[in-house]
């Protein structure tokens, strides 16, 4: 058996006894542990306390590492990302700087609609080797677990190839991967005029083909005006859930059309985005089992304003922080930037940035079971920093990393 114990820890933080969706006041709750110990046993915390209570017998185990000065957490659980694609969008990105509208860009080929165009164009490996990359790069930045959506597709044949690109990013990747199918994510170029024959498209070609290889574990909408309205936006996820794949939502991102409203009568597991939130709605989802989930780094680079954590704190709403690492709106997946920038823009303190980023991030894939909190039984995904002071030096040092060693499931990446 492989034993492994940790001594010396400066901050065990984020330690969960029983789990629970974090809501409101509670998310400032982190849980720490000063000068702690931690084993891990075949990949699961097995055991964890204060230094001075530590067993004699837990001494002798004999691989142990001194993490004096150092803090541990759990990994960074991102529950919402587009990381299969082909290629970056940098040239779009340079042409927005030189004044273009985002509907010059569009008219011009550019957006989702370019990336779609692109995948499309890929093999299966070459989207498979990308992604790769990108899981590696994320998983370096301590992200143990994460979720993937299809949307760049487009087709029958394009949506089933990422599919089967994250299906097989799940069966070689030792992260927790969760799959959210996102046909709906815009309509293709020869269907802008015909709608109905992409949702129907959607229903009864792709649906069916997913359900029967499960390639899917969540299914995903973008509501949004010019996208897919909220009444299109019911029918297509009442047919995903036919095959039990539940709503997780991409909602008032640019506007307010009644995404969440929609989302919560559909019972969505979250609402993602969250940028342009009325009072009434804010206080609708935080009175909603649905969990909102924030992307700070795609109102960052977009230059939106930011989503509002601490309405939706105080309202005692149950949020999460997620990436939504993608080639258009935030073609990075640092969550470690993600946590600094809700804290900065958003003023979010660190506990709360990091419960966010961590146990209701789980929850938002639901894999709280697994992963997402210090919990005895829970897969051993952690994150070993450099020598800091405390929780709260992560994200004021803002940009700097700050990671010593991730391990996921016991194992370092
Ligand atoms: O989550 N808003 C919709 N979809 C993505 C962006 C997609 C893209 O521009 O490629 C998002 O921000
Ligand atoms: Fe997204």
């Amino acid at each position: 058996m492989a034993v492994t114990l940790f001594t010396n820890i400066k901050q065990l933080a984020g330690i969960r006894t029983e789990n629970k969706l974090l809501r409101g006041k509670e998310l400032a709750e982190l849980n720490v542990i000063e000068n702690a110990f931690l084993i891990i046993e075949n990949g699961i915390i097995s055991s964890f306390g204060e230094m001075k209570n530590i067993s004699p017998s837990a001494l002798k185990i004999k691989k142990q590492v001194n993490a004096s000065g150092q803090l541990v957490l759990p990994c960074w659980c991102d529950s919402h990302t587009h990381i299969v694609y082909a290629a970056s969008r940098e040239e779009e990105f340079v042409d927005k700087l030189k004044g273009m509208s985002y509907a010059e860009i569009a008219a011009k080929g550019g957006g989702i609609l370019n990336t779609a165009k692109k995948l499309n164009a890929a093999s299966e490996d070459e989207l498979f080797n990308a992604a790769w990359k990108r899981l590696e790069e994320v998983s370096r930045l301590g992200t143990g677990a994460i979720e993937i959506k299809s949307g760049y597709g487009l087709s029958v044949e394009g949506e089933l190839k990422m599919l089967r690109v994250i299906k097989k990013l799940k069966e070689k990747s030792n992260l927790s991967i969760k799959t959210t199918f996102l046909g709906a994510h815009t309509y293709p170029l020869e269907l802008k005029d015909n709608h109905q024959k992409y949702i129907d498209s959607i229903i009864h070609e792709m649906l069916p083909v997913i359900a029967k290889e499960k390639l899917a574990d969540f299914i995903d909408v973008f509501c949004e005006k010019g996208f897919f309205s909220p009444g299109e936006t019911e029918i297509i996820c009442k047919a995903g859930m036919k095959y039990g794949l539940k709503p997780k939502l991409h909602v008032n991102q640019m506007n307010s059309i009644g995404g969440i409203e929609t989302g919560i009568k559909l019972d969505a597991i979250s609402l993602d985005h969250l940028e342009t939130m009325t009072d009434a709605e804010i206080i609708k989802l935080s009175n909603s089992n649905s969990i909102g989930t924030l992307l700070p780094t795609a109102a960052f680079f977009l230059r939106m304003p930011f989503q509002p954590a601490r309405k939706l704190i105080d309202t005692n709403a149950a949020i999460a922080l997620a990436s939504d690492y993608n080639p258009g709106s935030s073609p990075s997946g640092n969550m470690n930037l993600v946590i600094a920038m809700s804290c900065i823009q958003m003023k979010m303190l660190p506990e709360e940035a990091i419960n966010a980023a961590t146990i209701n991030g789980a929850y938002a894939m639901e894999i709280e079971n697994e992963t997402g909190s210090i919990t005895i039984g829970k897969r051993a995904d952690l994150i070993i920093t450099k020598p800091v002071s405390s929780v709260s030096y992560l994200p004021y040092s803002f940009g700097t990393n700050l990671i010593d060693k991730v391990l996921i499931n016991g194992n370092p990446v």
